[in-house]
């Protein structure tokens, strides 16, 4: 999007390209126009596309803020994350390899090479394979839930963290910490985010696009979707 008006000071100009996320006490942001908090806006480089801007918020902030601000993930730890093939496991599996942790990645027996692909370093097949066969780990990032959080909870070293972003974690945890959050907007938080797909350190996780007015149709889908869902909004 691009920031079109600001009162005092912004830390944007009129003009700019800027990405981001609006508050969850809005309507949302499917519209041509959107007043967004400023603080809740980053620079969008001119080299990165709106679509993958657009693809990079919730997944990269719900990654980075589960990783490092709930998690203290620190380099040499282990981390297991679930759902790796989808919009946020990628964006874990990347920061939490490039922060120096070693990546179990987990999915359907299909997602095997994506996550591979991703970055993690081992994977496994939470429909064919005992996630009790993984060796401890330090971290476990569940975006799954119900059985799967249950089995991955005794998995915690002491001292360990489980980060759940499906709701209240349902399980006991014993000496590890349990945390759930909502992620929220960040600009510092974005700006490294969207440094690192400049860089090419960090890729997005783009499934389907669709133009604005097949959007509700496309949202509402019951296909099973990979990926973001970006909405165009011209061609
Ligand atoms: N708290 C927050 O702030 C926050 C922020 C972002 C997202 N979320 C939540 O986090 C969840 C994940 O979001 P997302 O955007 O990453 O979704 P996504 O792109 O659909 O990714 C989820 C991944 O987990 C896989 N998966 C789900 N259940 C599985 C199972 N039982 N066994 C093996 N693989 C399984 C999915 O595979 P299939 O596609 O094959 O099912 C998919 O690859 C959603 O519930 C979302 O609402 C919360």
């Amino acid at each position: 999007m691009v920031a079109a008006l600001g009162y005092g000071t912004t830390g944007l100009s009129v003009g700019q390209r800027v990405f981001g996320l609006a508050d969850w006490y809005r309507d949302g942001s499917l519209a041509e126009y959107v007043a967004i908090e400023a603080r809740n806006l980053a620079p969008l480089p001119d080299n990165v596309e709106f679509a993958i801007g657009a693809s990079l918020p919730i997944s990269g902030l719900t990654a980075w803020q589960g990783l490092f601000q709930h998690g203290h993930l620190q380099a040499g730890q282990r981390v297991l994350a679930h759902g790796a093939a989808g919009a946020v496991g990628t964006m874990v599996t990347q920061l939490a390899r490039e922060a120096g942790a070693y990546v179990i990645g987990t999915g359907r027996a299909s997602d095997r090479q994506k996550v591979l692909h991703f970055g993690a370093h081992e994977f496994v097949d939470l429909e064919n394979e005992a996630l009790e066969n993984v060796e401890r780990v330090d971290l476990v990032f569940d975006v799954i839930g119900g059985e799967v959080q249950k089995r991955s909870a005794r998995l915690l070293k002491h001292g360990g963290t489980l980060v759940s972003v499906v709701g209240p974690v349902e399980v006991q945890v014993t000496q590890a910490l349990a945390v759930d959050f909502v992620v929220e907007a960040d600009r510092a938080q974005l700006s490294e985010i969207v440094q690192r797909v400049r860089d090419g350190r960090l890729r997005t996780n783009i499934g389907t696009t669709a133009f604005f007015d097949e959007a509700v149709a496309t949202l509402n889908s019951t296909e099973r979707r990979k990926g973001k869902t970006i909405i165009r909004l011209r061609p």
